[in-house]
């Protein structure tokens, strides 16, 4: 019987017990042993579920069990969840977890304290939901260089900006209906503002790189600024509006942002709606991969953290290893200002405005909309150049939006 503890019985801690139990039996041939949850440490009782004379309150009841192996942690959360992934690590134990926070925060310490002392630390649910995309990225692409990553982060969003889409739905109501399906964080603004889809941008950079950006100091926006005024825009120029995750490196920099883009109905990327997440994986040899699926909610994410507590325990006589990150400094990090993309602007105007505009962005891009605005995309240009070439116009633009090509 091989011994594991859950950390946090949530939406997920509850959907991994939910998971190796559905599937026990191809769970217990695959690891050559059955798969016991001896520990659930929550602040909570579960009086009602099967497990819960398996609760416990006390972190050092698990870290100090021999028989333990193996820590799912499933807490959300800074702390006290990067304190007892430390202390487990420490302890000799495996941990695998689906906190995008502690990893795009600690990660570069936390592989270093794996390696220390035997263990793996292994985060495949903490991007994409259920989507298989660290390991592919680790194993499978080992052999390629890593060109750039873009795509759909946040399931809760992609929700949002769906049904804003096609159903012309309020931003509130179908938040409400995100929290309600487990989807959305325990506090929805890390959602909304883009500050989850930064947590696992910088994560995938620092896969795609090795060095680990601080998620904070990434250019990051959200949604909570997109009215049906962008919706409309996309649609007229034969786009959607999406909340893109995006690295690259521009002159041996790292740059990472997370935006609303424009993404064309050519990019696969246009169609991934609702929960799902699509992440676009660029790299020199295989050329351009995408990786589809559910980006949140109970059960795929419960599927991505089993698959790491299968792969411990499957390779029991050596840890798994994922290379070393470096923690990024300020010479890592290329500025967003940099990025070269083509943009969209939305600019008020007549017809002599908009030639004037079209000159200056170098395009010929441009359609007349109701309300006496036009909307233009620019050619390929980075975000200062695009910038100071419309305000040499003296045009102000109502909005600005890069295109995900
Ligand atoms: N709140 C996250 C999302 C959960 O909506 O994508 C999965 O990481």
């Amino acid at each position: 019987m091989l011994q594991i503890a859950i950390l946090g019985f949530g939406v997920v801690g509850s959907g991994t017990a939910e998971v190796l139990y559905e599937n026990r039996k191809q769970i217990a041939d695959y690891c050559g042993d059955e798969v016991n949850i001896k520990y659930i440490l929550d602040l909570r009782d579960f009086p009602d579920h099967p497990l819960g004379d398996r609760v416990v309150h006390d972190v050092n009841v698990i870290l100090n069990d021999p028989e333990v192996v193996l820590v799912a942690e499933m807490m959300g959360g800074a702390h006290p969840a990067y304190d007892f992934t430390r202390a487990a690590l420490e302890a000799g134990k495996h941990v695998v977890t689906s906190n995008k926070e502690v990893v795009a925060t600690f990660g570069a310490e936390l592989l270093e304290i794996a390696r220390t002392h035997h263990a793996s630390y292994l985060f495949e649910a903490s991007v994409g939901g259920g989507i298989p995309i660290i390991r592919p990225m680790q194993t499978d692409l080992a052999s390629n260089e890593i060109l750039s990553v873009s795509g759909i982060l946040n399931g809760t969003t992609n929700f949002i900006l769906t049904k804003m889409k096609n159903e012309g739905a309020a931003f509130a109501d179908v938040l409400r209906e995100a929290q309600q399906k487990g989807y959305a964080e325990a506090n929805p603004t890390a959602d909304v503002e883009g500050i989850d889809a930064a947590r696992k941008i910088v994560i995938l950079a620092a896969l795609a790189f090795g060095v680990l950006a601080d998620p904070n100091r990434i250019s990051t926006k959200g949604i909570t600024g997109i009215t049906q005024e962008h919706t409309a825009v996309a649609d007229k120029l034969g786009c959607a509006v999406k909340l893109i995750g995006h690295t690259e490196k521009i002159d041996g920099r790292v740059l990472a942002l997370v935006s609303p883009f424009l993404v064309p109905a050519a990019n696969p990327i246009s169609h991934v709606d609702d929960v799902y997440n699509g992440i676009l994986v660029d790299a020199n040899m295989l050329g351009r991969a995408l990786f589809y699926g559910a980006g949140a909610g109970k059960l795929p994410t419960a599927s991505a953290v089993v698959a790491d507590i299968l792969d411990v325990l499957s390779h029991r006589a050596s840890e798994r290893r994922l290379p070393a990150w470096r923690v990024a400094t300020a010479e890592d990090m290329a500025s967003s200002e940099d990025y070269v993309c083509r943009r969209c602007y939305l600019i008020e105007g007549c017809q002599r405005c908009a030639a004037k505009a079209k000159a200056a962005l170098g395009t010929e891009d441009c359609v007349f909309l109701e309300g006496g605005t036009f909307a233009l995309i620019s050619r390929p240009m980075s975000e200062k150049d695009a910038n100071a070439a419309l305000a040499s116009t003296g045009l102000t633009p109502r909005f600005c939006l890069p295109v995900l090509d």
